[in-house]
């Protein structure tokens, strides 16, 4: 596959992972259906097969980041926990749990507290082979007495020192949601569970370098490729709907973003 370019798959995606070499994948970013919240034209989602497949195609040190909410009715159905102890039956680590927080949700509930993130399961084979910190603007910063650790004598020395003006950010992400929020291009809500395109670059920057390959095997309308090829990753999208790919590649078009020719 050319540099920056994307290729598109119309499949299920177990069969279609099965054809890529093992260890083969640096990095995933993909978000699955969630129970039954939506009506993906009639797919078929076998959860165990993908995890195995998944885990076969991902390089040593590579990352899968697997984004995921619970349906809510009479209580969390808590799929995502199953699902996140299936992963690491197979072998992966739980880098970590991190949460994707909404900045705006119209989900209310009657009897407990509005419901306003997703989880993001960061999942390792063996040890993470890329991590390009992201940053946030520190509140204050210049020059201040700052605390030192107590010595022996158990009196808390001041020294005057330089504040950092960023640090690395905590493992909670918000975005704002809806059109303008999860991205400005109208075409992706043709789809029913677009996620933001910040969150699918975020975790590109992090967990990726330029020229790097990122699958998304149930991309949807495209928001995983989108920002991976805006960021000089190579970008490999299947999803089990022609309709929602036909989706995906017009986004990529109107955004002036190269596809490879089917193969
Ligand atoms: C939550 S959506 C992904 C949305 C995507 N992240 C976006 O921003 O547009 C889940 C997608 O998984 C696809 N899907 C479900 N089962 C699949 C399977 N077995 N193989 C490939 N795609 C599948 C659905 O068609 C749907 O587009």
């Amino acid at each position: 596959m050319p540099q920056h370019a994307a290729q598109f798959i119309v499949g299920n995606c177990v069969e279609v992972m099965r054809a890529l070499d093992a260890h083969s994948i640096p990095l995933t970013v993909t978000s699955p259906p969630y129970d039954t919240l939506r009506d993906y034209k009639g797919f078929e989602f076998p959860f165990e097969a993908i995890a195995a497949e998944l885990y076969r195609v991902t390089a040593a040190g590579g990352i899968v980041v697997w984004v995921i909410g619970d349906r809510i009715r009479n209580g969390r159905s808590l799929t995502s926990f199953r699902q996140a102890l299936f992963f690491q039956e197979l072998g992966f680590s739980m880098h970590d749990v991190m949460i994707y927080q909404k900045k705006n949700t119209p989900f209310m509930r009657s009897n407990a507290y509005t419901n306003a993130y997703e989880m993001m399961f960061v999942l390792c084979k063996g040890k993470p082979r890329v991590f390009n910190p992201l940053k946030a603007p520190t509140k204050r910063h210049g020059r201040e007495m700052l605390t030192h650790n107590k010595l022996p004598d158990g009196i808390n020395k001041k020294k005057r020192g330089e504040l950092k003006k960023e640090k690395t950010r905590t493992n909670i992400w918000a975005y704002a949601v809806g059109l303008g929020g999860t991205t400005r291009d109208r075409i992706a809500f043709q789809h029913p569970a677009v996620f933001p395109e910040k969150l699918a670059e975020d975790h590109i920057l992090s967990w990726s370098n330029p020229g790097d390959l990122v699958l998304d095997p149930m991309c949807g309308s495209g928001t995983t490729g989108k920002m991976a090829l805006l960021n000089r990753r190579r970008f490999l999208g299947i999803d089990i709907s022609a309709e929602y790919i036909e989706i995906a590649r017009q986004r990529l078009r109107d955004c002036g973003l190269a596809e490879c020719p089917p193969a």
